[in-house]
């Protein structure tokens, strides 16, 4: 049987997500790209490795079969290419990272101060929400993760660096600006722009409000924080969002937060990897840098935007 690790990859991201075009979007290919190679695949196996039922594309027997051991030989590759890392030292390492959404607005200031430091690393960012991010961490997809509190009972660490204080925005004309200690009730009165159910800050802004038995009118829900600011900007309800997403709408007085009871909703950024992960030098290295660079704003909030 001849097949390349290149199909024998795109293969294996395609079976773990049941579907060619979210493999196409992780592995950014385009999605005949990757049919092609599972073609390519299935011919030097002599066998079908998916079978389509409606709308949906399964694994077959065969399917089944290589995808464990697609797995273990990824894994392994894995690993060799960590050991001669360790062996080449930090200095030629990449740096494999991915961030929440909301952490983007300070992790580009943070990687691009480690690079000047770090010129010969190569960095690969990307940037998705908490959902996506607990995905990743559990399919063993990146060195590190920087994101909000992960879920207790995963396999990780998790160290804290930094505040991320969620607050409300309104425009400047919103009637609720300028009042002091807004009680929470008065909040059911108006309409919210949101953040996705896989959001983080979607999901503290839930927690908060239904531990306090108070139900938000949610109306608008976005993926992007710029899209909120944009739709709060333009009136079209109030929103809540970290502090590190609005730092210049605020200054430019674009946007206004409001002063409500309880409030900010204080949360922390955590760096986040596999509990026994073996890092390699550059990721220890940023790592180390991160908390580092934390420790010297007294676990605050970094100058970096
Ligand atoms: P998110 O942020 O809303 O961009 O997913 C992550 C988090 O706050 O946990």
């Amino acid at each position: 049987m001849h097949f390349t690790l290149r199909q024998l990859k795109v293969f294996h991201t395609a079976a773990r997500h049941l579907s060619f075009t979210r493999a196409a979007e992780e592995l950014h290919l385009t999605q005949p790209a990757v049919s092609m190679q599972i073609k390519q695949l299935e011919n030097s196996a002599e066998l079908p490795l998916f079978e389509q039922l409606g709308k949906k594309i399964y694994l077959t027997a065969a399917g089944k079969e290589l995808f464990d051991y697609a797995r273990n030989i990824l894994l392994q590759l894995e690993e060799m290419e960590q050991v001669l890392e360790q062996m080449r030292g930090v200095r030629a390492g990449r740096l494999d990272i991915s961030v929440a959404t909301t952490a983007n607005y300070f992790a580009t200031w943070l990687l691009a101060e480690f690079s000047q430091n770090h010129p010969d690393v190569t960095i690969k960012l990307d940037v998705t929400n908490r959902a996506g991010l607990l995905q990743q961490l559990e399919h063993n997809d990146k060195d590190l993760v920087i994101m909000g509190r992960p879920p207790e009972q995963r396999d990780l660490v998790a160290e804290p660096f930094m505040d991320n204080p969620l607050v409300i925005i309104a425009a400047p004309g919103h009637p609720l600006c300028g009042e002091e200690r807004i009680p929470l009730q008065r909040l059911q009165g108006e309409t919210f722009v949101v953040r996705e159910q896989a959001s983080g800050t979607r999901s503290a802004m839930e927690r908060f409000f239904s531990t306090r038995d108070i139900t938000l009118n949610t109306g608008m829900e976005m993926t992007s924080n710029e899209a909120i600011k944009q739709a709060v900007e333009a009136g079209l309800g109030l929103g809540i969002v970290s502090v590190h997403t609005v730092k210049r709408e605020l200054e430019a007085g674009h946007l206004v937060t409001l002063n409500a009871e309880e409030f900010p909703i204080l949360r922390h950024w955590y760096v986040v990897y596999r509990r026994g992960k073996r890092l390699s030098p550059a990721a220890r290295r940023f790592r180390e840098f991160v908390l580092r660079r934390a420790d010297h704003s007294q676990y605050g909030t970094m100058d970096l935007t």
